[in-house]
């Protein structure tokens, strides 16, 4: 079993993004594509030797091929040990805790989240850190650059791995230690939760539909929800995941998760619905009647996270990413505790959580998460709702309504232009930049601009600067407008627009029609139509 190293020249386009690195499958597909930025990563770290990894993914199409490659190469490169997932398969959140349970250097969690998967679809790589959580951008950084001097890669010729039963092979000289993916993830959520209270809510006869979208979290719900707490057998649906997610398009959001929408708004719905992604690592909630903003979503748990057992001593602090509406800011000024806000992604975080600054962090983009991990964790947060309206006793609807009572409501949307020219988007958000000093003061489409920058982060840990975070403008009385380009698209560009208002009277409204004012001003101020020469969102959330 030689060790073979394989030449190779560097190749192009191989940054990291908001979350990892993410192209069409094809691509990745590509001779040397794959190989190049695995061993760049363990360029990047410092080298693998002798280190423990944990390896799996969200099972989409080339998950299977990616794994025995990223194994082959983990071992030639003289690391000690790899724990992966059965079949190849882990949930990020399930990720995150078996590197912070297992101690391992690291981790290689094979995703492109969100984003569709099939040989057409997308497909995508990300290395997370000792913590659990995903790579900061120092490492980052490095991986990139060694992406842009590698010449050779280190791998073997072995047979594949039998990945489907668990326990410990040998390749080469490293162990790889198959486990179950669901075993240790379902023992930490027992012990933040109370599972009895839960469990009693069903028997009364409460019952809620879980949409897996054919990903990874199908048999985590399964297994947690139906056979542990007792739901109603058939209450999680899409339980089975597929290569291609059955055609759809994994983002748990009101536009992909339809059908769960449709269920939900009926009069006889269920009590209570929620859907994941295609790594498990986002949510979305709903109740009978009622789509509940990721962001709202946020603000709620943080103010009723102490009917939760983890957290019945109260928060340490919150976080939210800028573009994550103000909703969660009111609570923690309720509680007197710290609101950190940081730029999208959740790799900004990760110190906030490491250093017990933050409990509860999140992303209007449905990612929410604990310091129970160090990433975004979807059937955590589901459990977290179902722990509280086991305590409270009351309607998703209810607990909202009594919220939007006690702090005002945030009515918020975000607009997506997607697949737009990269020059274009990159012109609009020049433009952008260069009339904000300018700003204040002024009055668009009605609104007064109260203040316009654009967002640079100091992390108060470790006293790194991100600039260049986003452009946002907050008018008087509480409105606002965030401008920024995704980070984690394949195809040109997405300029994504975050519109938030603030009410504390009509508390019932549309939120499309309630920020229609904001959502003139942000034409007006970007010149979207008129740069894009779309007259519509692509996606409204
Ligand atoms: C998007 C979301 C962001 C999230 C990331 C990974 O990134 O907006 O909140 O952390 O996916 O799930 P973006 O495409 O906006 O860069
Ligand atoms: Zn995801």
């Amino acid at each position: 079993m030689s060790v073979t190293p394989i030449k190779t020249t560097p190749i192009a386009n191989q940054k990291p993004g908001t979350s990892g690195l993410r192209k069409k499958t094809r691509v990745f597909q590509e001779p040397h594509f794959l190989e190049n930025f695995i061993q760049s990563i363990w360029t990047g770290i410092g080298g693998a030797q002798g280190k423990t990894f944990v390896l799996g993914g969200d099972g989409r199409f080339f998950n299977t091929d990616a794994i025995q490659i990223v194994l082959r190469m983990a071992s030639a490169n003289g690391a000690a040990r790899v724990i992966v997932g059965q079949n190849g398969l882990l949930s990020t959140p399930a990720a995150s805790h078996l590197i912070r349970k297992r101690k391992a250097d690291g981790g290689i969690i094979l995703s492109a989240s969100h984003n569709p998967g099939g040989p057409d679809g997308d497909f995508g790589v990300k290395y997370n850190i000792a913590n659990g959580g995903p790579a900061p951008e120092s490492v980052t950084s490095a991986i990139h650059t060694a992406t842009e001097e590698i010449s050779a890669y280190r791998t073997m010729d072995t047979p594949d791995v039998d990945l489907s039963l668990t326990g410990i092979a040998q390749l080469g000289r490293m162990e790889v230690e198959v486990v179950d993916p669901v075993a240790d993830y379902a023992a930490l959520m027992e012990e933040i939760f109370d599972f009895d209270a839960i469990a009693d809510l069903f028997k009364s006869g409460f019952r809620m539909r879980f949409d897996a979208m054919h990903a990874i979290t199908g048999p985590y719900a399964k297994l947690i929800l139906e056979n542990r707490l007792g739901a109603d057998k058939g209450s999680v649906v899409n339980a089975i995941p597929l290569p291609d997610f059955g055609q759809g398009h994994p983002d748990p959001n009101p536009i992909w998760a339809k059908d769960l929408v449709d269920t939900m708004m009926h009069v006889d719905g269920p009590d209570f619905g929620a859907a994941s992604d295609g790594d498990g690592d986002r949510n979305m909630i709903m109740g009978r009647g009622i789509y509940v903003t990721p962001s709202d979503s946020l603000a709620a748990m943080a103010a009723n996270a102490t009917f939760v057992p983890a957290y019945k001593g109260g928060l340490s602090g919150v976080a939210r990413s800028m573009p994550t509406s103000l909703a969660l800011d009111r609570v923690a000024d309720k509680l007197g505790i710290e609101c950190h806000e940081t730029p999208t992604g959740w790799k900004f975080f990760g110190n906030l959580l490491d250093a017990g600054r933050a409990t509860l962090c999140g992303e209007e983009s449905a990612g929410t998460g604990s310091d129970h991990v160090r990433e975004k964790d979807g059937l955590w947060a589901v459990l977290f709702w179902l722990n509280v309206l086991a305590v409270r006793k009351c309607s998703v609807a209810d607990l909202m309504g009594e919220h939007w009572q006690t702090y005002g409501r945030n009515y918020y949307s975000r607009h997506d232009y997607e697949g737009i020219d990269g020059g274009i988007a990159n012109d609009l958000m020049q433009g952008l930049r260069a009339k904000l000093s300018t700003l204040p003061d002024t009055i668009v489409a009605g609104l007064r601009v109260q203040a316009a920058d654009e967002f640079a982060y100091d992390d108060p840990i470790d006293g790194s600067r991100t600039e260049a975070q986003g452009i946002r403008i907050h008018f008087h009385g509480g409105a606002r407008v965030v401008f920024r380009l995704s980070g984690t698209g394949t195809v040109g560009a997405t300029l994504r627009v975050y519109l938030e208002t603030y009410a504390t009277d009509d508390l019932g409204q549309d939120a499309q029609e309630a920020l229609a004012p904001v959502i003139q001003a942000a034409d007006k101020l970007a010149m979207i139509v008129e740069r894009t020469g779309r007259k519509r969102p692509t996606v409204i959330t």
